[in-house]
């Protein structure tokens, strides 16, 4: 653990950049440093690696004062990841990546194996391992200094600002696989940001500062999106808290009823049967029970122009289906998306699937308004559990979370269980 205990930094020219700062900062999990420009963040950071000496207080790592301990070795055991990567544009990617282990005295060739292990982890193709920094896009310079921070499988990363200047989409594939790497590795992250989506994205725990070097609030993310501590907290939020915070409430235990489902060749027997009294609609579902879209029950008669059997493939009229919108993976997904499927469906029910995209039910708002009042009275999942199987584990129906994965946390259908370091995934 890394505790930063009454820390402040006053900068020569009288500057307080940091104001008595006190943060427990937990192993294997993201912790984010957030808030506006200027409250002090890139200062924090740097003097958990002593870039930058505190003027007051003290930082311990594992219980032993930083300031006790030799600087060189200090460092090294903490990889550092900035914005536009600072790679050195006059090395190889390899030989970047390879950096810090070299430093340490690995041949070169072992540096340049370990570095191409590493091109592999953070998504990088084998064939940029030869190019120089300035032959790759924004992104993949990006992923290469998370992989010369990881050189030397530090136990902490410090993350400064690392993903700021590479566009929204290109941003969302690095968050999505640091959490991915993060539930491999499970590193102590201190993670820098000035955009509290992003903070909530990744952080299993979220510092909140304000100007001055203050901390206005240190939660999770979804205890900080229910009871801000102050109007300042509440407002750097920003709008549609409730609705942000339902992506930390899994869909597992979601009520969903397998009723109202037909293949477009059902029978006006199979169609009687399966018409539910409070839906006028059935969800039509190809021959793998993929979905097709939604009809009304009267639309569905099946055909009778036997004619030369054409028909059959697509049985009812499937051109008139309504679009059944984009299902939530049951037991994997939130209630997030679960609402937000059931509010963009013209029929106002969400259709549920299993992780090879077979339907496994379909369940109306107000079941979904059920569930939400009962994931706040708090029977619902925890959020950020640990699911011992890979994100695209076909088996949904074990009571998985809204998040996973993580590697070494208590079974998936254990859903109150408490991770020591809770990882998450993309959501
Ligand atoms: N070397 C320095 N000398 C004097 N003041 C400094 C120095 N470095 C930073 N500051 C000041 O300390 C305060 C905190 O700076 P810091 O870089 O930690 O902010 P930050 O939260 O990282 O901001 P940003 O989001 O813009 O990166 C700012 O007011 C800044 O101007
Ligand atoms: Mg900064």
């Amino acid at each position: 653990m890394i505790r930063i205990e009454s820390v402040t930094k006053r900068y020569a020219d009288g500057t307080v950049a940091v104001d008595d700062l006190t943060l427990d900062i937990p192993d294997g999990s993201i912790t984010v440093l957030v808030g506006p420009s200027g409250c002090g963040k890139t200062t924090t950071l740097r003097m958990i690696n002593r870039m930058i000496e505190p003027s007051g207080g003290r930082i311990l790592l594992d219980g032993q004062d930083l300031a006790q301990q030799p600087v060189t070795a200090l460092r090294r055991s903490m990889g550092y990841v900035i914005q536009n990567a600072g790679l050195f544009q006059h090395r190889t990617i390899v030989d970047n990546i390879a950096t810090v282990p070299r430093m340490l005295g690995w041949d070169r060739g072992r540096a340049r194996e370990r570095a191409r292990e590493l091109m592999d982890r953070v998504g990088l193709d084998a064939t940029l391992a030869k190019r120089y920094p300035y032959q790759l896009s924004g992104g993949q310079q990006q992923r290469v200094g998370v992989a010369r921070a990881l050189a030397a499988d530090p136990p902490v990363l410090l993350m400064d600002e690392p993903f700021s200047a590479v566009d929204p989409i290109v941003r969302k594939g690095l968050q999505a696989e640091l959490l991915r790497i993060q539930s491999e590795l499970g590193k102590t992250i201190v993670f820098v940001t000035h955009d509290i989506d992003e903070a909530i994205k990744l952080g299993n725990m979220i510092a909140v500062m304000r100007t001055g070097g203050h901390l206005a609030q240190y939660a999770p993310p979804d205890e900080l999106l229910s009871a801000p501590a102050d109007a300042f907290v509440e407002d750097f939020l920003g709008t549609d808290r409730g609705i942000r915070r339902l992506s930390f409430f899994t869909s597992a235990g979601l009520d969903v009823t397998a009723t109202p489902i037909v293949t477009a060749d059902a029978d006006a027997a199979q169609i009687a049967e399966r018409t539910l009294p409070e839906l006028p609609y059935l969800l039509v579902t190809d021959a793998d029970g993929k979905p097709l879209g939604w009809a009304k029950a009267e639309d569905l008669a099946p055909r009778t122009d036997a004619g030369d059997g054409a028909s059959t493939e697509d049985g009812a009229s499937t051109a008139d289906l309504l679009p059944h919108g984009r299902p939530f993976v049951l037991g994997q997904d939130s209630l997030r998306d679960a609402l937000d499927c059931a509010v963009l469906s013209p029929t106002g029910w969400a259709v549920a699937v299993d992780g090879t995209g077979k339907v496994v039910g379909v369940t109306s708002q107000e079941t979904i308004a059920t569930a939400i009042r009962g994931a706040h009275a708090g029977r619902a999942t925890k959020p950020a559990e640990p699911d011992a199987d890979a994100p695209d584990a076909a088996d949904t129906s074990a009571a998985g979370p809204a998040q996973a994965p993580a590697t070494d946390g208590p079974a998936p259908d254990a859903p109150d269980g408490d991770a020591d370091a809770p990882v998450k995934a993309a959501r």
